[in-house]
């Protein structure tokens, strides 16, 4: 595919000053502002919304290790204001085309005496927001240094309400929200998002993540907010050096919620695309040989009930191939898996030899006649020592096996147990795999990844990842409640594509007493809409699809978009969306609800004018209810158009499916 820039356009301007001396530049709709100026020597940054506060003036720099903060002393040695309009093709993703629309202020600042550092400060000013990032420029003073704290605040103009999840836990990112004022929170995960009482949503997250630890944000009271960098275990933050550009910090700003979803912001502050050769990169759904691991049907490890057997993967196959499902996941193939796998320890795997009953150029070749590929797998454990040494022979396994794709797992509270998944370290080694697995023509799928920050952009072989709580929970824990589902949407999910892994139709998990899905089956499938992934698992056993009426939407749903539109939603409450096929004129509506039943007319002007199209309608049953009644699909066709009003019902914990193609 070629890499098309359709329209781009460069201006450049003065930057205005504003009320006491600010530097202030508006977005190209003129509803955000953004305010820069110095005080007692200091950078402050301000941002507004259609004349409301998004960010009170909030401090900016860096504490150094055995050097002088980069914090003060500053005066402004120049500044430059442009703007930039081009749109961009997406290789693949939730909207074919994106434009990237901006003005941009860059800040020269530098110290007024004594080593007369030089820090810069280029911000971007979006329609639905802004962006900022550091830039260290090379200079006399400053050569290599080590950030010990990056001082970035978000003052907030009050205690709003956020959705957070907690940092430096366990889990990595795999724990549900908790909705509470800021005042309540104490160090968050990015993206955190907030809804103020005067009708804002605010997402804090960040940008092109490359060579420096994440940020989480600690809450320091009076509604400050502030970037708290995470740690290597020696307690510094980030080794680096002049010249330096720092991720970009992002402030999502909107007055309806579904705006944060169709806000391009975080892709638009990435690079392009960096590759050559991407043909071998490819959006489609999956099977797995999966599922039955965690609900204990089979095992990972070797035994009786082995799952990743050769005899197993052919049952696999045949299903995929009779239904024309193109990738097969085969997890625990391997030798290294124990009872134990999941505990911290350095496991070690062997990335290049299989165990006994599984043999991979049979089951390669087994596929290969009835065009099913399968995805590769490495669970590292978190032990990158040892993966690190076998990663080029493991991969070049599977591409001499003619594989495109591959899962790559880091289970474990930390790398190496040492160091964070989200500090520098980790951020570093994702991008090292990343780039191994481009040299060996693989796309992939991250587990227990660091949060997405655009990079698909630039790398397009991050085709997804993990970095949430996924279905895998309701398995094996507790299980994620039905309102799940309504706050990733506006949390994890504004990060990039998450490898949920829905479409569970045994919602009551027969091989797994007292665990279940929360949901009705007819949510499950609102779920590929919903969640915005291009690889996309179809979760469940083959033989719970075998015959299920509800299953041609599986088939039927793409995973490649041309446009993706919200058309409801509230935060925690319910969300319905409509995308187009990237690869066709059909479109697809998703909606679900949380614990509560919902009725809602919704108008389905987002199709062609002029034109007839077939509804085929997956709703839930009548008496449908996540708790009582889960299984019940009503599946129903009708003739619409864009004049059509169209209901929809909801069962408590439910949702809808709909596909439209035209006639
Ligand atoms: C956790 C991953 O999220 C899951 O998908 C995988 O099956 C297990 N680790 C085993 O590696
Ligand atoms: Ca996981």
């Amino acid at each position: 595919m070629k890499y098309l820039v359709l329209i781009v356009g460069i201006a450049f301007m003065l930057a205005s000053c504003g009320k006491s001396g600010s530097l202030v530049v508006k977005s190209p709709d003129k509803n955000v502002e953004l305010s820069f100026k110095l005080v007692d020597d200091k950078p402050v940054y301000s941002v507004q919304f259609k004349g409301k506060d998004v960010v009170l003036p909030s401090a900016m720099g860096f504490e150094l290790k055995d050097k002088n903060p980069l914090l003060g002393n500053f005066e402004i040695a120049g500044s430059r204001t442009s703007t930039f309009d081009e749109t961009w093709e997406q290789v693949w993703g939730e909207k074919q085309f994106i434009r990237n629309h901006y003005t941009e202020l860059a800040v020269y600042l530098q110290e007024k005496d004594g080593e007369q550092r030089q820090m810069n400060i280029v911000f971007r000013v979006f329609d639905g927001g802004v962006g900022f990032r550091y830039e260290i420029p090379e200079q006399e003073n400053l050569s290599d240094f080590v950030i010990m704290d990056e001082v970035t605040e978000f003052t907030m103009a009050g205690d709003h309400n956020a959705w957070w999840i907690e940092p430096y836990q366990h889990d990595r990112y795999e724990y549900l929200y908790t909705k509470t004022p800021i005042s309540e929170m104490d160090t968050v995960h990015t993206p955190l998002t907030m809804k103020t009482n005067n009708g804002l949503y605010i997402t804090l997250h960040e940008a092109a993540l490359v060579d420096f630890a994440s940020y989480t944000v600690a809450s320091l009271g009076n509604n400050r907010l502030k970037t708290d960098l995470v740690p290597w275990s020696d307690g510094t933050k980030v080794k680096t050096g002049a010249p330096m550009k720092s991720p970009w910090r992002t402030i999502h700003v909107a007055d309806k919620p579904g705006d944060l979803i169709t806000n391009y912001m975080v892709l638009n502050l990435n690079e392009p695309m960096k590759y050559d050769d991407i043909s071998y990169i490819k959006p489609n759904k999956y099977m797995g040989i999966w599922w039955a691991l965690h609900i204990g049907k089979h095992t990972f490890w070797e035994g009786p009930i082995h799952g990743a057997t050769t005899e197993n993967s052919k049952y696999y196959i045949d299903f995929a191939s009779k239904h024309g499902i193109p990738l097969l996941l085969i997890e625990g193939w391997n030798p290294g898996w124990t009872e134990e796998w999941y505990l911290d320890a350095m496991h070690e795997f062997d990335f290049t030899r299989s165990v006994d009953g599984f043999d991979l150029t049979e089951v390669v070749n087994y596929g290969k006649e009835r065009g099913v590929k399968l995805i590769g797998y490495h669970e590292t454990g978190s032990n990158l020592i040892n993966y690190l040494n076998q990663i080029d022979e493991g991969m070049a396994l599977y591409r001499d096996h003619g594989i495109n794709d591959i899962k790559i797992g880091q289970v474990g509270s930390k790398m190496n147990m040492k160091e964070w998944h989200h500090g520098q370290f980790g951020v570093n080694y994702y991008a090292y795999v990343l780039n191994k697995a481009h040299e060996h023509q693989l796309a992939v799928n991250f587990h227990e990844p660091i949060k997405p920050t655009g990079l698909r952009r630039t790398y397009p072989n991050l085709m997804t990842a993990e970095g949430a709580r996924g279905m895998e929970y309701n398995a094996w824990s507790e299980g994620n409640p039905p309102n799940h589902e309504t706050i990733i949407p506006f949390t994890r999910l504004l990060a990039g594509p998450m490898d949920f892994t829905p479409g569970i139709f045994d919602v009551m998990i027969k091989y797994r007493e007292g665990r279940r899905v929360h949901t009705t089956v007819a949510k499950q499938l609102s779920l590929y809409v919903i969640i915005h992934s291009p690889t996309q698992m179809l979760a469940d056993l083959p033989e719970h699809y075998d015959g299920h009426p509800a299953f041609k939407f599986l088939l039927d749903v793409p995973v490649d978009w041309y446009d993706t539109k919200v058309l409801n939603a509230e935060i925690g409450e319910y969300i319905t969306m409509v995308r187009r096929d990237r690869n066709s004129e059909e479109w697809f509506l998703g909606s679900l609800t949380n614990e509560e039943p919902r009725e809602f007319t919704v108008s389905l002007s987002f199709l062609d004018e002029g034109r007839k199209y077939r509804a085929e309608i997956y709703a839930d049953g009548d008496d449908a209810d996540w708790d009582i009644n889960p299984t019940p699909v009503k599946i129903t066709q009708m003739d619409v158009d864009n004049n059509t009003q169209l209901d929809i019902k909801l069962a408590a914990g439910g949702g809808q499916a709909i596909r439209f193609y035209p006639l």
